[in-house]
């Protein structure tokens, strides 16, 4: 079977012949390839040049032949495409240089334009002319929670008021045309990053960002494109994460797969990207056999980590990883 219908049939909940695997930020810092281009150009140069994204997302691919191939990008570039400023720090990572922090400075972003993002659809379209059907080709957008915090600096600071529901209506609006975007580029699965969601308790995830996703959803269905939401600590959110009508709740690694499997939507993760770091290669093999084990006949199931690989991540380790799924 090819990987993208083994990845859709997942989606789907289809039986095939295996579980499909990726790794969430498998196109980064723990692969030298990486390292060579990262060496020679700045992270933003990096996101807003075609050559570029398209060989960076193909890396992992040509040495692990992973299901899927995630486009490398951030969920940084939305805010930098509505006019924010992003810089690079290093050490740090990217930074904007002013936040949102008044009725004024959210009435100064700028709408979304897809021809802002020409390079990004010009890459989608190389990478799947590339990858045919030996992968399928995920594209993503960040929540606009997680990306309001981003844009705030911690929105906690400044506590739920009228002006972060504007803030996040006007994200929820503007990630729909970026999405939408990406699926007539030819992507074939979207993934919507809540990494923060965690940091809300169910009451607040249900006001500040469960809704929002939910638009979001809505929206995008008449495409038929699956998608799959991530939340880190989503243990207590998995009843509001499937509210939102998503296909696949991806879920961080504290998140027992046994208590996932109860919610019967597909389910991706959740190996902790901790022990991918530290652990041998013949552990690896051991405790992802022991994660599939757990997800055995369970149709839809996608092998992946709980969190992005860690820069220090050894080569070798990601193989075992995968390919202890590719031989089950
Ligand atoms: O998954 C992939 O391989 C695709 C690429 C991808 C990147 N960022 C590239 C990247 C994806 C899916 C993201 C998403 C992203 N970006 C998230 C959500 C996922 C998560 O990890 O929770 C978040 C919160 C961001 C914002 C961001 N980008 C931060 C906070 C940082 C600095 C910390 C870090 O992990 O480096 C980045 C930088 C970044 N984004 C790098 C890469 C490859 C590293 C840049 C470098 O130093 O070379």
């Amino acid at each position: 079977m090819q990987s993208k219908e083994r990845f859709l049939k997942a989606l789907r909940c289809e039986n095939s012949d295996r579980p499909p695997v990726w790794l969430m930020r498998q196109a980064g810092r723990y692969l030298p390839e990486y390292q060579a281009i990262r060496a020679q150009h700045g992270f933003i140069e990096m996101l807003t040049n075609d050559e570029l994204i398209t060989e960076i997302s193909l890396q992992p691919w040509r040495r692990f032949q992973m299901d899927a191939v995630i486009v490398f990008s951030d969920i940084l570039l939305l805010p930098m495409v509505m006019g924010m400023d992003l810089k690079f720090i290093e050490g740090q990572g990217p930074k904007f240089s002013k936040l949102i922090a008044s009725e004024e400075d959210l009435e100064g972003l700028k709408p979304f334009d897809k021809e802002k993002i020409a390079f990004l659809i010009n890459a989608l379209k190389q990478i799947k002319n590339e990858i045919k059907s030996d992968a399928a080709l995920i594209g993503f957008a960040g929540s606009p929670w997680t990306v309001a915090s981003y844009m705030m600096q911690s929105s906690k600071n400044v506590g739920p008021t009228p002006f972060l529901q504007k803030l996040l209506e006007r994200l929820t609006k503007e990630t729909i045309f970026y999405l939408q975007a990406k699926i007539e580029a030819g992507v074939d699965c979207i993934q919507i990053f809540d990494s923060w969601g965690g940091t809300l308790s169910p009451e607040e995830y249900a006001i500040w960002s469960a809704p929002y996703i939910k638009d979001i959803v809505t929206a995008l269905k008449p495409t038929d494109i699956p998608i799959i939401l991530y939340v880190k600590e989503s243990e207590p959110l998995l009843d509001l994460m499937v509210g939102t009508g998503c296909d696949v709740i991806s879920v961080g690694w504290e998140t027992p797969l046994s208590r996932a499997k109860l919610y019967n939507v597909a389910i991706q993760g959740n190996f902790n990207p901790h022990i991918l770091m530290q652990a041998t290669p013949q552990e690896i093999r051991s405790k992802t056999k022991d994660m599939l084990q757990t997800m055995k006949g369970y149709a839809g199931y996608i092998a992946n980590l709980g969190h992005g690989v860690l820069p220090k991540t050894p080569v070798e380790n990601v193989a075992a990883f995968v390919e202890t799924v590719q031989k089950t």
